[in-house]
């Protein structure tokens, strides 16, 4: 079935588009009073992430409320883990906490082997099928899932941290290991993001989140290396979202992916003349702009929306919305790039 808004499609394919497609990362969730209605009366995120009736709801809403040009699966990229057979909790006002992690040798026999993606992760995949149904071809819907080197991170550490030191002395103490747990991610997940296409997601989205906090040979040994395995077992558009991968940019322009994400970091720049009209790229508004006024705000989105020098960009934020952002803050940036004229 066609879409009937398929903009941001178009511009993953590096075809014509009237307007730049819009989206944030993180809209489903958090700044929508609306979502915590719908969180208020579950027992917390997890419960609503694993219901998909909920799931999906809370998926819909900011394609009605905000009108952005494209939804993204209410998800984690904690299921990974949790489907490999190390739980999470999600801690109120202090995020997830895992109670095992993977430190040794023999904390690998914790890892289930040869999983059931469609089975374990069968919420997941409903909550797609459901949003679909809900969504009835009005916007793609985006499916994604954590790169390998970020869900180390968590199964390693247990939990959210400024350095993850445990994780990189990992990488010189014992990197046989982190290799073996890298690949055995790399493995369900591809599994997982061809599951999710097959149940209706469009396009797929890759985070990298802490894609930052190594040096350039240390990400392309233990980032870039099952980036690129997963990125050339999945068809159709695809982005990576590599977080502060600075030094790695042009590695990741040499990606088959259809689209690299920026963070607000990066310049626009500098990224084009790197991958020339090869690649589509996601960004990258500073989100802490939407805590100014309306003003600041169209004023920071044309400025970056002029240092666009093809229509192969999907607008986006330089990272995931913050949680205390004003809706209305959001709307001014969206409707801004809506008004804009390539
Ligand atoms: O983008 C979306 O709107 C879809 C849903 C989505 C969530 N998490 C829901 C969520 C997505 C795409 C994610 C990705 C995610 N989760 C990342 C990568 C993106 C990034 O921010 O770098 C990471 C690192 C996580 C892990 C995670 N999940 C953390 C660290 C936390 C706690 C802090 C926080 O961000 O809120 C979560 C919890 C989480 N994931 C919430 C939501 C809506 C808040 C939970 C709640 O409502 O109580």
């Amino acid at each position: 079935m066609k879409l009937e808004n398929d903009l941001y499609l178009r511009a993953s394919r590096g075809e014509e588009i009237e307007r730049y497609p819009v989206w944030l990362m993180r809209q489903a969730g958090r700044i929508l009073p609306e979502y915590r209605a719908v969180r208020a009366s579950v027992s917390g995120f997890k419960e609503l992430a694993e219901t998909p009736e909920l799931a999906s709801e809370v998926t819909v809403q900011p394609v009605d409320l905000l009108g952005v040009d494209a939804a993204i699966i209410f998800s984690d990229i904690l299921v990974i883990p949790d489907a490999m057979g190390l739980p999470y909790q999600m801690i109120e006002k202090k995020g997830p906490w895992f109670e095992n992690t993977i430190k040794t040798d023999s904390d690998l026999s914790l890892i289930d082997k040869n999983i059931d993606v469609e089975d374990r992760l069968s919420y997941v995949l409903e909550a797609i099928a459901l949003t679909k149904k809900k969504l009835n071809n009005r916007v793609p819907l985006i499916g994604f899932a954590g790169a390998p080197w970020t869900i180390l991170c968590y199964m390693v550490e247990g939990s959210g941290s400024k350095t993850f030191s445990e994780t990189r002395k990992l990488l010189y103490t014992n990197s046989r290991l982190a290799h073996e747990l890298l690949q055995r991610i790399t493995d369900v997940t591809i599994e997982y993001l061809k599951a999710q296409q097959k149940h209706g997601a469009n396009a797929l989205q890759l985070f990298d989140s802490w894609a930052g906090i190594l040096g350039h040979d240390q990400y392309q040994e233990f980032g870039m290396k099952y980036i690129t395995q997963i990125v050339d077992a999945i068809d159709g558009p695809l982005t990576v979202f590599a977080k502060g991968a600075y030094s790695s940019l042009p590695n990741l322009m040499d990606l088959s992916c259809t689209t690299i994400g920026l963070d607000w970091n990066m310049s626009v720049i500098n990224a084009r003349s790197l991958c020339g009209n090869t690649k589509t790229l996601q960004g990258n508004l500073d989100p802490c702009v939407l805590y100014g006024s309306h003003e600041s705000i169209q004023s920071e989105t044309f400025k970056m929306l002029k240092s666009f020098k093809s229509p192969r960009h999907i607008v986006n934020l330089g990272h995931g919305v913050y949680p205390d952002i004003h809706p209305e803050n959001v709307k001014t940036f969206i409707n801004t790039v809506k008004n804009y004229e390539i």
